[in-house]
């Protein structure tokens, strides 16, 4: 039967012919799919396998299939090839072993390799296609591109398919590119724009293999299907943390000329492990079928990630690689390679549902095991007194277990003590039977498993979603770029790092765990390594912080780090001492960068701090609205007021902006701030003010020239700066020095010539205006880290 169907195949693209299922070929028209690359390492393994997956689950459908494999190589070359790499495709479960045999040689028949080099060898495909296409009297329906190839090469590819090689009017043309997308923001926002030129955006698929893994697909729908019990515990209150994890055993040698460029962060965190992320914390959409809605809900969760900066991360890399890269780059023995192999990193959602939350993403290669999962572990508030065992007590959490490690098949699992969840369709079923085996600490008996009935290959699945249009499970060019507007500071901030060294697989032992801790991640164990010229002498113990004279007042002096730490309790010092008695604190805070450290400082390790008798009140303002960032009651408002527990009422910004307008004398902003003050602040004296010192020797927002210490009885007035914005809103030298203690801050290399040139001043307010700050009968005290001081 089979063999008689075959002999009455009609001729189709040049050696090959459509099955006996293609009667009704002419109504859906005729696909065209190009695989550039067709005969390279991805295209062996998944893309060719996944392309006969479509061919069997389309060839009864109505439409009829033409596929080339493209390549550099010559034709007689590279068609040898591409048929050792076709009679290797295997049959995919589920379909007959004798209707598989007759799919195979049909699908054989309608390849063909061919070179794709010039501008003239697209031209002759789309001849060719066009040809066949008239010969057939068939109708077109679409061009799929699939650029298996280096990054490099895809903006020349994509001019070419757009110049010769698109499709005839009415049918679509999709184009689908593989990672990498750039290696930072900037190259890949000219990748994009060179895609740009060639393809419109929705002709474009860039595809990440880990969006079409089963269970990741199936993030959301089970979050959907399970919405009445997620919904109520989805949030801070329970949700202890978030932890997307891809343990690799593998090295990177073979690929280290690729590896080296990118390292673990761009191979793995930037796209795969971030889009499961949002997958995991995204807004749910309304539609599930409205791919537009999907992808902009994505998207938000990449606006309301806090920044990422060194803290926010630990890399590691695995001992051999750098003999790898010696040997695979042709490097010599003094060459050393800072590509991190290993990385985890924190990530905050600045949204009030997951304020505090944090979210892990952990992969690495030559770790013990190999495993993909995502986990949310929830708190649990269950106290056993009895039955430490009991279900009760134990963890609770939620995982979506992508394969491989202990379960060896993909499934979502729930403890007992969360839920029974819902199954999310009836291509899933529960397990029930189970090997005695352990996932992430528990037994595999304490949760309710669902695993999908047939296992199916992440590239076919996206592939048949490319044919069907579908676009949600692929990267928008905007996610894109949002992806890496998130990755690219991190990277650079990590540039100069060393990643810890670690052995490889077992003998990693507990070298690579880390620590949470406030919105920071850290290695637990201290792993010192000494250079050898280092040993028996360590630098740093020498210089202490150290106190001294500057100008006549006291100076505190010290590394900048310990120098903050030290304002920092002082300031928190000045505070209790004040509140102690039973009064209510006034500080007074300025603008600019200096202070942002402390800031810093004060709202992630003084939680003792007396807050809700502080009144916080500002030293200068710039005549803008508070909502811009280049305010400073913005600032600090970001960096410090956010983050602690303040009263509302405390706080006092300066009114700039009064009657829709800024700063303009007549509206009277500096006389009320002034009479907010007197009616506030005893004897108008805040407890507290800290300044920092311009290039200029201003300080506050009272610059030189500007008649200092003209201001006579007023405590606030206008000023004008020399740069922009012109217009300010500050104290005068006359609320300062009422004050019982004035700290300035100086810090950086930048600031050493200033320093040096005001210890040799006189007070001399109109041309150096922080020489005019001399508390009445307060104290002042001068904060100098040793770069200002000792440049
Ligand atoms: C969901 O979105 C799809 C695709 O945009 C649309 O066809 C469908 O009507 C929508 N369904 C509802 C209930 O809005
Ligand atoms: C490796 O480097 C050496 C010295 O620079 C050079 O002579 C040799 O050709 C290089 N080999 C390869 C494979 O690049
Ligand atoms: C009020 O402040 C001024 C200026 O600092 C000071 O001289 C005076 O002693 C203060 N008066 C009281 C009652 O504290």
């Amino acid at each position: 039967m089979f063999v008689a169907v075959f002999l009455l195949l009609i001729t189709l693209c040049a050696q090959g012919g459509n099955g006996d299922e293609g009667q009704e070929a002419q109504r859906l028209g005729h696909v065209s799919v190009v695989i550039a690359g067709g005969t390279g390492d991805l295209a062996k393994k998944y893309l060719w396998q996944g392309f006969f997956q479509l061919y069997i689950n389309q060839v009864s459908s109505g439409y009829t299939f033409c596929f080339y494999g493209g390549g550099l190589s010559p034709k007689d070359k590279g068609t040898p090839a591409l048929f050792e790499i076709l009679k290797a495709v295997s049959c995919p479960s589920g379909v007959p072993v004798e209707r598989c045999a007759v799919l195979k040689e049909q699908y054989l028949r309608l390849a063909q390799y061919r070179q794709l080099k010039t501008a003239e060898d697209y031209q002759d495909l789309d001849k060719h296609i066009k040809q066949q296409l008239q010969e057939e009297g068939m109708v077109e329906a679409g061009r799929l591109f699939y650029l298996s190839v280096p990054a490099f090469a895809y903006a020349d590819i994509a001019d070419k398919v757009n110049n010769a090689c698109r499709p005839t009017t009415g049918a679509w043309l999709r184009v689908v590119l593989e990672k990498p997308f750039g290696h930072d923001f900037r190259s890949a926002q000219i990748l994009a724009t060179q895609l740009g030129n060639s393809l419109k955006e929705d002709e474009m698929y860039r595809i990440d293999h880990y969006l079409g893994k089963q269970v990741v697909s199936k993030i959301l729908p089970f979050r959907i299907a399970n919405k009445k019990f997620l919904d109520p515990i989805w949030n801070k209150y329970h949700i202890d943390r978030v932890e997307v994890v891809l343990k690799e055993t593998l090295d990177a040698k073979g690929r280290i000329p690729f590896y080296d460029e990118y390292g673990v962060i761009r191979d793995v965190l930037q796209n795969h492990m971030i889009e499961v992320m949002t997958l995991l914390t995204m807004r749910l959409p309304k539609n599930m079928s409205n791919n537009q809605e999907v992808l902009q809900n994505k998207l938000k969760i990449f606006s309301t990630l806090q920044p990422l900066g060194k803290k926010q991360a630990v890399i590691g890399q695995y001992q051999a690689y750098n003999a790898e890269v010696w040997a695979e780059l042709n490097k010599t023995k003094d060459y050393v390679s800072r590509t991190p192999t290993f990385a985890a990193v924190v990530t905050h959602i600045d949204v009030a549902q997951y304020d505090g939350v944090p979210v892990v993403l952990v992969s690495g290669k030559k770790l013990d095991e190999r495993v993909g999962y995502a986990r949310i572990l929830f708190k649990n508030d269950v106290f056993c007194v009895q039955n430490h065992d009991s279900i009760h007590c134990k963890p609770k959490q939620l995982v979506y277990y992508f394969g491989h490690g202990n379960l060896q098949y993909p499934a979502i699992l729930v403890t007992k003590n969360l839920f029974k969840p819902a199954l999310i369709d009836s291509e899933w079923k529960e397990v029930t039977e189970h090997k005695d085996i352990k996932v992430l600490g528990l037994p595999i008996s304490d949760y309710y498993v669902q695993t999908p009935i047939v296992q199916k290959d992440a590239y076919a699945e996206l592939i048949a979603q490319i044919f069907s249009g579908r676009r949600d499970n692929f990267i928008s060019a905007e996610n894109l770029l949002a992806s890496w507007n998130l990755w690219t500071p991190l990277l650079d901030s990590l540039a100069s790092s060393f990643p810890r060294i670690y052995p490889g697989g077992a003998d990693n032992g507990n070298l690579l765990d880390f620590r949470l801790k406030g919105r920071e991640i850290s290695y637990i164990s201290k792993a010192v390594i000494i250079p050898p010229d280092q040993v028996g002498g360590s630098s740093t113990d020498n210089f202490q912080i150290m106190q001294g004279k500057y100008r006549s007042a006291d100076m505190v002096t010290a590394w900048t780090e310990e120098l903050i730490e030290r304002l920092a309790t002082d300031l928190q010092a000045a505070a209790e001492a004040v509140v102690s008695e039973g009064g209510t604190f006034h500080l007074a805070l300025s603008g600019g960068s200096t202070p942002l450290a402390l800031f810093q400082r004060l709202a992630q390790h003084h939680f003792s701090f007396p807050w809700r008798d502080t009144h916080v009140w500002m030293v200068d303002e710039r005549c803008v609205p508070l909502t811009e960032s280049e305010s400073n009651f913005h600032l600090l408002h970001e960096h410090l007021l956010q983050h602690i527990r303040i009263p509302y009422y405390n706080i006092h910004p300066m009114p700039v902006e009064l009657n829709q307008r800024l700063c303009v004398e007549e509206d009277g902003g500096a006389l009320l701030y002034e009479r907010e003050v007197n009616k506030l602040v005893s004897n108008s004296s805040f407890h507290f003010v800290l300044l920092g010192v311009g290039y200029d020797g201003h300080t506050a927002s009272l610059f030189p020239g500007d008649k200092v210490d003209g201001h006579g009885e007023r405590l606030i007035a206008l000023t004008e700066s020399p740069v922009k914005p012109h217009q300010r809103m500050s104290l005068t030298l006359r609320a300062i020095n009422r004050a019982h203690q004035v700290a300035v801050l100086v810090m950086g290399k930048g600031k050493h010539e200033l320093v040096t040139q005001l210890s040799r001043v006189k007070d001399s307010p109109n041309k150096w205006p922080v020489t005019g700050v001399r508390p009445t009968s307060g104290k002042l005290i001068w904060y100098i880290d040793y770069d200002a001081l000792l440049g």
